[in-house]
């Protein structure tokens, strides 16, 4: 089978995967419409194509908090990777740092921080958290995500419960016996979700400032003034996302969200979005609109549940290769030239 775009994986995961693991990526929540809607919205947005500008030497290169990446793409947060491929995130660390790219490793990893780390020694790599209301659980495992070399701290902020999604339900969904939720071993049970900390508020930040030295990165923001309110606590960064349509449903797309974000912070963090990127020029789109770099959750599955580490690789080199060919089209040869002017929304 010819792998040609992000959607042959999804084919293939959707074929391949056990019912009850294909049903838990692709959930969204309640009837889907937040997490359909992130991948429409991209169809609303048009280019406005510059031509003649010599496109004959591409440079795709950005930088992430001041740490360069070979394109402004990283993997998003998604838990339990050994669902996808028996390796789990060790694959997806080898993957990350193979392409140079940024890989966020989720609290809710069926790997530990340690065994992601000494996989791909060196690759750049944040930790994503969310807070329990055993604090000393989180404490630790900020500190630990520190010491061994994580370079950012992504605190999730949308998930004070979690959203309705309906096959998991209907499915029973939990892990099988033999795959653990390995950072949390000990600090609770698979099926108690509800040891997350639903009380948690914007001064928590500052309990996390506390705790490390890393830069914290606040995941799920959706509104200008809950940007303003990130900024204002002191976040170095922003990831515009509503969970991939898996929480809140009938919020908005996350491209549509990221306009109003941006133009609150006026640069004075960077600001990211995840959600419904499943193209070269998907991630163009984004960056036209304001956002450094873009995270996928699900097409990274897509690629574990493919062939691992190497299927992972190139579900990341056909994006790599689209974004190149968008810009080049689109009369860019470097991500600095990469502008609002590029994008009108569609009146449709
Ligand atoms: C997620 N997401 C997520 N986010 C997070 O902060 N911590 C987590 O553990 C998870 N787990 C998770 C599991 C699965 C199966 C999915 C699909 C998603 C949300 C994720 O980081 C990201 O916001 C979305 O996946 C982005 O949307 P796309 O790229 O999947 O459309």
């Amino acid at each position: 089978m010819a792998m040609v775009c992000l959607s042959d994986f999804e084919a293939y995961a959707k074929k391949y995967l056990p019912k009850i693991a294909w049903d838990f990526f692709a959930a969204g929540a309640d009837d889907c419409s937040t997490r359909d809607e992130n991948i429409l919205a991209y169809k609303r947005i048009n280019f406005r194509p510059r031509m003649l500008r010599d496109v004959s030497m591409m440079d795709i290169r950005t930088k992430l908090l001041g740490t360069e990446i070979s394109f402004p793409v990283g993997i998003a947060p998604t838990g339990f990777h050994q669902l996808a491929w028996p390796d789990g995130e060790k694959s997806t660390a080898r993957a990350a740092k193979a392409m140079n790219i940024c890989y966020i490793a989720s609290t809710y990893s069926t790997c530990t921080l340690e065994e992601i780390s000494a996989a791909a020694p060196g690759g750049l790599r944040w930790f994503q958290l969310y807070i329990h209301r055993n604090r000393v659980v989180s404490q630790h495992l900020v500190q630990q995500a520190e010491a061994l070399g994580f370079q950012g701290l992504v605190l999730t902020a949308d998930l004070p419960y979690t959203g309705k999604r309906r096959d998991d339900v209907r499915n029973g969904f939990r892990l099988p016996p033999h795959m653990k939720l390995k950072n949390l071993e000990g600090a609770f049970e698979v099926c108690k979700m509800s040891l997350l900390d639903p009380s948690v508020t914007w001064n928590d930040i500052y309990w996390l400032r506390s705790l490390t030295h890393l830069p914290i990165i606040i995941k799920g923001i959706l509104t200008k003034e809950d940007a303003e309110l990130a900024v204002r606590h002191g976040v170095q960064g922003i990831i515009v996302s509503n969970h991939g349509g898996r929480q809140l449903d009938g919020g908005p797309a996350t491209i549509d969200a990221l306009v109003e974000v941006v133009e609150a912070v006026q640069g004075r963090v960077e600001v990211y979005v995840d959600g419904g990127i499943r193209k070269g020029s998907d991630v163009l789109k984004a960056l036209a609109l304001g956002a450094k770099c873009v995270f996928i959750g699900r097409p990274a599955l897509w690629g574990l549940a493919y062939k691992g580490e190497e299927g992972l690789q190139e579900v990341l080199r056909i994006l790599q290769d689209e974004f190149r060919l968008s810009m080049a089209l689109a009369g860019c040869a470097s991500v600095s030239e990469i502008g609002r002017h590029l994008v009108q929304f569609s009146k449709l």
